[in-house]
């Protein structure tokens, strides 16, 4: 079997207007990966994940789904393997509930209506929405909405979750909520997640590897912590290091501070530094909590 859910080599693409949103892409995830493209605004995370999900047709080079080139699949095929989740959940949410909704697209493949409520069951329990089948999608908060849109693409049993800024828009404890339920989606069921996004301070806790994009192009692939090990590139591409890190730098770098690597999240954080500090510094009910 093929390893690679996605892959697309050399692809370009540009707009009616001329303008060449991506140039040269290599982008390949392995089926089971969870990748981010990090990249700021206008960079071309939305036209990859049209040109990845075959919303668009890139004018060069190739796309491969699953180990087939994109272009050999009925539409149909396509959408059973592939759940895009846009960046606005208005785009794609259309029945009046949301378990209609989430509905819709099992029935269209003309399941049998047992098969399509269980579907929609196990969909609205995975997203934690349980509760908000009956509810009208026009009520739902934005929170809400993003975690019904995601319900209706899982009914589909997508081997791939696509998803566009899925935690723009989401409050802190929403964005931590829904980057551990795509994390669970992908250690629990399998699926692959690939997402957009240009949300630093989370994301090196739940990627394997991630995408650094710019002006269409990809600067770097890699680990997060290889990614964010160079700064001028994170920089240059209109972005910046998590905070956590930045301050763990500034510690090394302004204050001589002896800290390995560089740390990008709070855990690893806490980690480097409790190492500096003597142990009789530290209170006897906090030794007693250290791993
Ligand atoms: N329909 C279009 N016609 C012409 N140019 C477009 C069109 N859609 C997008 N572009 C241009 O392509 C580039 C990439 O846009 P894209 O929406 O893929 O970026 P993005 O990384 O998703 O940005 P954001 O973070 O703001 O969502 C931008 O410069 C944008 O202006
Ligand atoms: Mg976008």
């Amino acid at each position: 079997m093929n390893p690679f859910a996605i892959e697309t080599e050399a692809v370009g693409f540009s707009y009616p207007d001329g303008y060449v949103a991506l140039e040269d892409v290599a982008f390949r995830v392995r089926r089971g990966e969870f990748v981010a493209m990090l990249a700021s605004n206008g960079s071309g995370k939305t036209t990859l994940i049209k040109v990845i999900a075959g919303l668009l047709n890139p004018q060069k080079g190739t796309v491969r789904v699953e180990g087939r080139d994109i272009r050999r699949y009925a539409q149909a095929e396509l959408y059973q393997r592939i759940g895009l989740v846009f960046q606005n959940p208005n785009d794609q949410l259309f029945g009046p509930t949301v378990a209609e909704d989430a509905a819709f697209g099992p029935r269209n493949l003309g399941l049998p209506e047992d098969e399509v409520q269980r579907r929609v069951a196990a969909a609205l329990e995975a997203v934690g929405a349980g509760e908000l089948g009956e509810r009208a999608i026009h009520h739902l908060s934005f929170g809400q909405q993003k975690r019904a849109a995601i319900a209706g693409v899982l009914a589909m049993k997508p081997s791939i979750l696509i998803l566009d800024e899925p935690t723009a828009g989401l409050d802190p404890a929403g964005e931590h909520g829904m980057l551990r339920l795509l994390g669970r989606l992908n250690k629990e069921q399998g699926i692959t997640i690939i997402l957009a996004t240009h949300s630093v301070d989370t994301l090196p806790l739940f990627a394997d590897r991630i995408y650094l994009l710019n002006r269409g192009r990809v600067l770097k692939e890699g680990p997060s912590e290889e990614v964010f090990r160079d700064h001028e590139l994170i920089e240059s591409a209109s972005l910046r290091l998590p905070y956590v890190s930045r301050l763990l730098d500034e510690l090394k770098n302004l204050d001589g501070v002896p800290i390995d690597g560089l740390p990008l999240t709070l855990g690893e954080a806490r980690q480097q530094l409790l190492k500096l500090i003597p142990d009789e510094m530290i209170l006897p009910v906090i030794a007693e909590e250290k791993p």
